[in-house]
């Protein structure tokens, strides 16, 4: 099968959130079971060019009165269609936060099925991602179905529903199937009118990732390669760098990490009563985040000051973007937590799982699909044929956020053996694309029927 994807987002080169994760996981995992795809992403001014290789022009087109520049290259293995528009609109230095994302993504999204039909592609199938790309189901529908594209179906997968709610109703209406990142997920969004009448052929499929891309393994950035074999040995040295790194004196205590986007969704709130809460149970905080809302950096930044001077030794809050921080967090940490009010699915309790982490997360979306709580979900578990990994609660107030946060506190300091095997325990678990990959082609096939 021939698979293109078409997004405004993928990891490492233009990555903002998961969506861009994804895009580059899912593609890989398909492409290992011997299918063909491509990806067409607008070349931005912004992208991290050093990961693409052998990044070479192509030719040019015209669509819409503008000169379109095509390039070619490889990111992780994969082989990217970059689109340049010579109106500069992606010379915008940045991926989203131009006035006018809905005009630009439009453009875009026209011009790469305008590239597909152009240069003859017959694609079996068009992946289209959350309301950026959205328009490309529509405009299929409209015209290039018609034209050289007919034997292509769209599929069209929601990441998260809070924004662009007209694109996304128009591609639940016009793709031929549709999917979000997770069961839970599914479930939770299934009363939306934007998709409560296209259930027929809306599907929860949980998101995986990269087990080569987030390998402690095989990890530059972290000091020891390490597998579920010499997990404690490999978390303790992560561990001590990243002390060493933000200038954090006790790696005898335990260390909470956080890593996110710091906005409502994440559970704001949440987040700043968990760094007291555990500042008060003697524990250590590391918060890597950064706030689209400059009001909300603003917050952090103050809080930042406060907790730098107040709890100088335990508690640093990185507020901004940092890949490589990114993953001597994941190794380092005891526990990542995710009290996100709502979470589509979520990939950093699934990598921090990979990195021997244990995740303490609210019960929603793909949060509740992947973490088992150690007191209450055996069952829940054992139904999946796995075994209770982290903590969870439910509730959006304080209470909650401490009921998991204490008691997974609370093991780490009675408990160092049964911990160090729930660590490798953990690390043992395949939250890679495995399955969902083949839940993806079979979605593709049914969509070709
Ligand atoms: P969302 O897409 O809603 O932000 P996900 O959990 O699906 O949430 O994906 C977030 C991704 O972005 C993860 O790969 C996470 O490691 C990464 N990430 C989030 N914030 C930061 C940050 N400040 N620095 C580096 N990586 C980050
Ligand atoms: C979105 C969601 C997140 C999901 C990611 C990848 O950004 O907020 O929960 O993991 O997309 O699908």
């Amino acid at each position: 099968m021939h698979i293109v994807h078409i997004a405004v987002e993928m990891a490492p080169i233009a990555k903002v959130g998961g969506l861009g994760d994804v895009v580059t996981s899912l593609s890989r995992a398909v492409q290992d079971l011997n299918h063909s795809v491509d990806i067409i992403l607008p070349k931005y001014d912004c992208m991290k060019i050093s990961h693409v290789k052998d990044l070479h022009y192509q030719r040019s087109y015209s669509w819409g009165g503008t000169e379109i520049k095509v390039w070619f290259g490889k990111v992780e293995g994969l082989s990217v269609y970059f689109l340049e528009p010579q109106n500069g609109m992606f010379w915008a230095g940045c991926v989203y936060g131009c006035k006018n994302d809905g005009e630009r993504f439009g453009f875009f999204c026209h011009a790469a099925l305008e590239f597909l039909q152009q240069s003859g592609f017959h694609p079996d199938i068009i992946h289209c991602h959350d309301w950026s790309s959205a328009p490309v189901a529509w405009l299929f529908k409209d015209h290039y179905m018609h034209y050289g594209l007919s034997k292509s179906r769209v599929v069209f997968t929601i990441h998260n529903l809070e924004f662009g709610a007209n694109n996304i109703g128009k591609a639940m209406a016009y793709s031929d199937k549709a999917t979000t990142v997770s069961p839970t997920y599914s479930r939770e969004i299934s009363g939306n009118p934007l998709i409560a009448s296209h259930l027929h052929k809306f599907h929860g499929i949980l998101n995986g990732i990269d087990p080569d891309i987030w390998d402690p393994y095989n990890d530059t950035y972290i000091p020891v390669p390490y597998t579920s074999e010499n997990v404690v040995e490999g978390k303790r040295a992560a561990k001590e760098a990243l002390q060493q790194r933000l200038g954090l004196k006790r790696a005898d205590l335990p260390l909470v990490g956080i890593i996110t986007r710091l906005t409502h969704q994440k559970g704001i709130h949440l987040i700043k009563h968990a760094i007291w809460r555990t500042l008060e149970r003697g524990g250590q905080v590391v918060l890597l985040g950064s706030a689209p809302d400059p009001r909300v950096q603003n917050d952090f930044v103050n809080l930042a000051n406060h907790l730098h001077s107040s709890h100088h030794d335990r508690a640093r809050l990185c507020l901004t973007y940092d890949e490589p921080l990114s993953h001597l967090i994941y190794a380092g940490a005891d526990f990542i937590l995710v009290p996100s009010i709502f979470e589509p699915c979520g990939l950093t309790q699934l990598t921090a799982m990979r990195y021997g982490s244990i995740a303490v997360v609210r019960k929603t979306g793909g949060l509740f699909d992947t973490v088992f709580d150690v007191d209450h979900d055996k069952e829940r578990a054992k139904a999946q044929g796995l075994e209770p990994n982290g903590f969870n609660f439910d509730g959006a107030d304080p209470a909650g956020v401490d009921y998991a946060l204490n008691r997974a506190i609370s093991a780490w300091y009675d408990g160092r053996d049964w911990f160090n095997s729930l660590c490798k325990k953990v690390m043992e678990q395949d939250w890679s694309w495995n399955k969902p990959a083949l839940d993806y082609l079979e979605l593709y096939h049914s969509a070709r029927k």
